[in-house]
């Protein structure tokens, strides 16, 4: 990652970056600034997570999370953004019914929203569906390990890959995912050992969140990592600020201001003579 990247983003320059030993740098955004501010830093790739429902509206997973709610995010996200990647998670139901409605889905968030690429979760069950998508020409992320959307299948949010059975499946549909023709995959919340042999074994990069360090890049929630929210963060999260605390002690100086009646001054006033 570079501070002034020199050119556009595409999935395939993924490929390159593994093959160059280059770390890829993604991260979440769901807004114009937001998406202001990680373009500015330089990241490779902004995700537009089904995270929305949690970390901006307010839900308590991402099961609820619609297509029009996607969107309207996704179409925001792209007005901020230049040269990173810009990548549409589907949405719960968007993509599960039939491959129809999944390359329907996919494609407006190309079409419509202005999106290079599109992700969803899942293992070999959805190859029909990333054949599909591929076919319609949208580049398709993978997802696999700990799956957000399939939160009342598992019982919660846990470590997946820890037995062996279930480490063999996530290594076979990673496999899978990359003869189908994935460009990436997101490997989250799995043993890191399981993480490395997944890297090792493929040519695509894949893209970690509580896998480990040796991954071919890292993905984290823009919230998390900035402290912008209250809740605890799980513990592979590093966070580089609070930006929770620092606006809210902004507002308090404001109020603050405000009640004593020193916000506005007069410089902060017209009728002073200038424009
Ligand atoms: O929705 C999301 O933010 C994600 C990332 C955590 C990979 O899927």
């Amino acid at each position: 990652m570079t501070m002034t990247r020199p050119v556009k983003m595409y999935p395939a320059d993924l490929l390159t970056m593994k093959a160059m030993g280059s770390k890829i740098c993604m991260i979440t955004a769901y807004d114009f600034p937001t998406a202001q501010i990680v373009e500015a830093s330089g990241i490779d790739v902004v995700l537009v997570g089904d995270s929305l429902g949690n970390v901006v509206l307010g839900y308590d997973s991402t099961l609820p999370v619609t297509m029009t709610e996607q969107l309207h995010h996704v179409r925001a996200v792209r007005r901020g953004l230049k040269k990173a990647l810009l990548i549409a998670d589907m949405p719960y139901l968007s993509y599960q019914i039939s491959v129809e409605e999944a390359i329907k889905n996919g494609g407006r968030f190309i079409q419509e929203a202005g999106a290079e690429a599109v992700k969803l979760e899942g293992g070999s069950e959805f190859l029909p569906v990333i054949e599909g998508l591929l076919r319609a020409r949208i580049p398709v992320m993978g997802h696999l390990g700990l799956t957000p959307q399939s939160l009342n299948v598992f019982g919660g949010y846990k470590v997946k890959g820890k037995t062996k059975n279930e480490a063999d499946r996530i290594f076979q549909d990673a496999l899978a995912l990359e003869k189908a023709g994935v460009f990436a995959i997101v490997l989250e919340g799995i043993p890191w050992q399981l993480a490395r042999k997944i890297t090792a074994g493929l040519k695509i990069p894949t893209i970690g969140i509580g896998a480990g360090p040796h991954c071919d890049g890292q993905v984290l929630v823009f919230h998390d990592l900035t402290g912008f929210q209250h809740d605890e963060t799980p513990r592979f999260v590093r966070q580089y600020c609070n930006a929770f605390e620092i606006m809210s002690q902004a507002v308090r100086n404001y109020c603050a201001d405000v009640q004593k009646g020193t916000f506005p001054n007069l410089k902060e006033s017209y009728g002073n003579g200038k424009k």
